[in-house]
């Protein structure tokens, strides 16, 4: 099955992650945080980050209410990509208090448009209904034009938008 036909009939392959998978985590978050440097200093990572990376990982990895996805590629070296969606619960005065968010998501360069983050948003679809709940959230900075069609793609809509000011 060629990429193309791998990813339109939704078959690529992405599996959940376990502790023993930290280093080639800490990798891909790395580089996530470089993509976004580039669009505003606030994400660039500060030196000495890692092992806090590392730690933040461990307790999104033991968190009942996060799943974290790897996607594998031996023939690439390793790991091609990783997501994170969790579960929160907002104060019970709403009608709809459950959601889910996506507060990771990358695929490396290489490896892009063969539907691996695709497959993600899949999994963490999944993830989300399992447990009932029926909206996800993404957040995306504006600067990210590629970010920004990826889930216009998959069917998100604006939602918030969150203004800051530099003081
Ligand atoms: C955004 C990102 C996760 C997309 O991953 P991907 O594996 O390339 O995405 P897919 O191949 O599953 O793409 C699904 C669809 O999204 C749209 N899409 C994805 N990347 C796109 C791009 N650069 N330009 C236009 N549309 C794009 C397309 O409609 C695509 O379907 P198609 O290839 O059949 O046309 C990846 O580009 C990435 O990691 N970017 C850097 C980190 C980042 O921005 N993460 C999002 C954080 S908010």
């Amino acid at each position: 099955m060629t990429a193309r036909q791998a990813r339109s009939a939704g078959t690529v392959p992405v599996r959940r992650a376990a502790l023993d998978d930290l280093d080639p985590l800490e990798a891909l978050w790395t580089s996530l945080a470089d993509h976004h440097a580039r669009f505003d200093p606030h994400y660039r990572l500060r030196d000495g980050a890692a092992s806090e990376v590392r730690e933040l990982l461990r307790a999104v990895l033991r968190d009942p209410d996060a799943a974290v996805w790897l996607a594998d590629a031996a023939a690439e070296g390793g790991p091609t990509g990783f997501c994170i969606a969790r579960i929160d619960e907002a104060p019970p005065i709403l009608h709809e208090i459950r959601r889910a968010e996506i507060t990771e998501l990358y695929v490396r360069p290489a490896a892009r448009r063969r539907g691996v983050g695709r497959a993600f948003v899949a999994a963490a679809r999944a993830f989300a209904l399992e447990r009932g709940v029926r909206r996800i959230e993404a957040r995306v900075a504006h600067a990210n034009a590629e970010g920004q069609r990826f889930w216009r793609a998959l069917g998100f809509g604006d939602f918030v938008d969150v203004l800051d000011l530099r003081l």
